[in-house]
C-alpha cells in the first residue's frame, strides 16, 4: 500500500495495556497508525491514554506541542479487520496462539505480499504463529516492554522461516522510534521473560508458603534497588497476562514445574482481579 509522509502504515492490533503505548510511539515518530481493537470501550479508553501520554511528553519537554497535535491525529481507531490495510502490522492482542494465528492470517489475505507481521508476544515462539500463513518470511516477533512508550529494549525475534530482510526492516524500524532492537533466537519467553519467570514465580511460591505477604515481598525487593516488586510489576502488565505467559511456558518447557503457575494468580484471574487496568489485582486502585 502507499506510504504516508513517506513512512510505512502501522496497523496496531490490540489497544489494551501494549498496543496503545506502541501506538502511541509509532504516531509520535510520524507514522500514520490504525489501532485496532474488538472491544470499543478498550479503544475509547486508548484513545484518552494516548492524548494523557502525549500530553505528558510535551510538559516533560521530550515533544514539542505541534509534534503531539500531530500525533494524536494521525491515529485513527478501527472495529474490524474486515479491509483493515497497513505496511506493517504489530501485533498485541491476547496472548493466545490461535487468536493471533488467526488474525494475521485473515489480514494477510487481503493486504499486500509485502506486508509484515509483527508479533509483540511474550512468549509464544514466533514459528508456531507464522504457522498456516502463505509467507512465515514476513512473520516477525517484536517485543516491547511495559510501558511500551517509555522502555528502550525490543527484543527482534526471528521465527525458522523470517527473511532477514524482515528482521531488518523491524530492527530499523525500532531504531528509528529511538528504541535499542536486540536480535533474540525464536525460543519460549526468549531472554527477558525466561529470566523473568521466576521473579514472579517464586515470589508466588513465598506468598503461597506464607512466607511474607505481598507488600512485605515488594518491600524486600523493592529496598535492593528494583524499581518494582513482583506483585507491582505483575497489577502494572495485567494479571491475567502474566499468568497466560506463564501458563504458556510452563506447557512449552514440557511442563517444567519451575514454570508452574500459581494457583493464587489463577484465582485472582477468575475473580477478574488483572490489576491496574481493571481497578484491582494484588493491590486496589479504586
Ligand atoms: N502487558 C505487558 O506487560 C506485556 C509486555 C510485553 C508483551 N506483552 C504481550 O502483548 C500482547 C498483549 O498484551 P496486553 O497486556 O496488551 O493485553 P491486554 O489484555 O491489555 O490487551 C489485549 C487487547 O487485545 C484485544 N483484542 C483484539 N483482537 C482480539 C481478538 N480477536 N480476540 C481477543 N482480544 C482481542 C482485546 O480486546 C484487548 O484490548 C500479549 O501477547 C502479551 O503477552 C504484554
Amino acid at each position: 500500500m502507499s506510504k504516508e509522509n513517506g513512512l510505512p502504515v502501522i496497523g496496531v492490533l490490540g489497544a489494551g495495556t501494549m498496543g496503545r503505548g506502541i501506538a502511541q510511539v509509532a504516531a509520535a515518530s510520524g507514522h500514520m497508525v490504525k489501532l485496532f481493537d474488538i472491544d470499543k470501550d478498550v479503544l475509547a479508553k486508548a484513545v484518552i491514554g494516548i492524548s494523557s501520554g502525549l500530553d505528558k511528553a510535551v510538559a516533560k519537554g521530550k515533544l514539542k506541542e505541534e509534534d503531539a497535535e500531530g500525533a494524536k491525529k494521525r491515529i485513527k481507531t478501527v472495529l474490524s479487520t474486515s479491509n483493515l490495510k497497513a505496511d506493517i502490522f504489530i501485533e498485541a492482542i491476547v496472548e493466545k496462539i490461535e487468536i493471533k494465528r488467526k488474525v494475521f492470517k485473515e489480514l494477510e489475505s487481503q493486504n499486500s505480499t509485502d506486508t509484515i507481521f509483527a508479533t509483540n508476544t511474550s512468549s509464544i515462539p514466533v514459528t508456531s504463529i507464522a504457522l498456516g500463513m502463505n509467507n512465515p518470511g514476513k512473520v516477525v516477533g517484536m517485543h516491547f516492554f511495559n510501558p511500551a512508550h517509555i522502555m528502550k529494549l525490543v527484543e527482534v525475534i526471528s521465527g525458522a522461516e523470517t527473511d532477514q530482510e524482515t528482521t531488518k526492516t523491524i530492527v530499523d524500524l525500532a531504531t528509528s522510534w529511538g528504541k535499542t532492537p536486540i536480535k533474540v533466537k525464536d525460543s519460549p519467553g526468549f531472554v527477558v521473560n525466561r529470566v523473568a519467570r521466576h521473579f514472579y514465580v517464586e515470589s508466588l511460591k513465598i506468598l503461597e508458603d506464607g512466607v511474607a505477604d505481598h507488600e512485605t515481598i515488594d518491600k524486600c525487593i523493592e529496598s535492593l534497588g528494583f524499581k518494582m516488586g513482583p506483585f507491582r510489576l505483575m497489577d502494572l502488565i495485567g494479571v491475567d497476562t502474566n499468568y497466560s505467559v506463564t501458563s504458556s511456558m510452563f506447557e512449552s518447557f514440557s511442563y517444567d514445574s519451575k514454570f508452574r503457575p500459581s494457583r493464587i494468580q489463577e484465582g485472582k484471574v477468575l475473580a477478574g482481579h488483572f490489576g491496574k487496568k481493571s481497578g484491582k489485582g494484588f493491590y486496589d486502585y479504586s
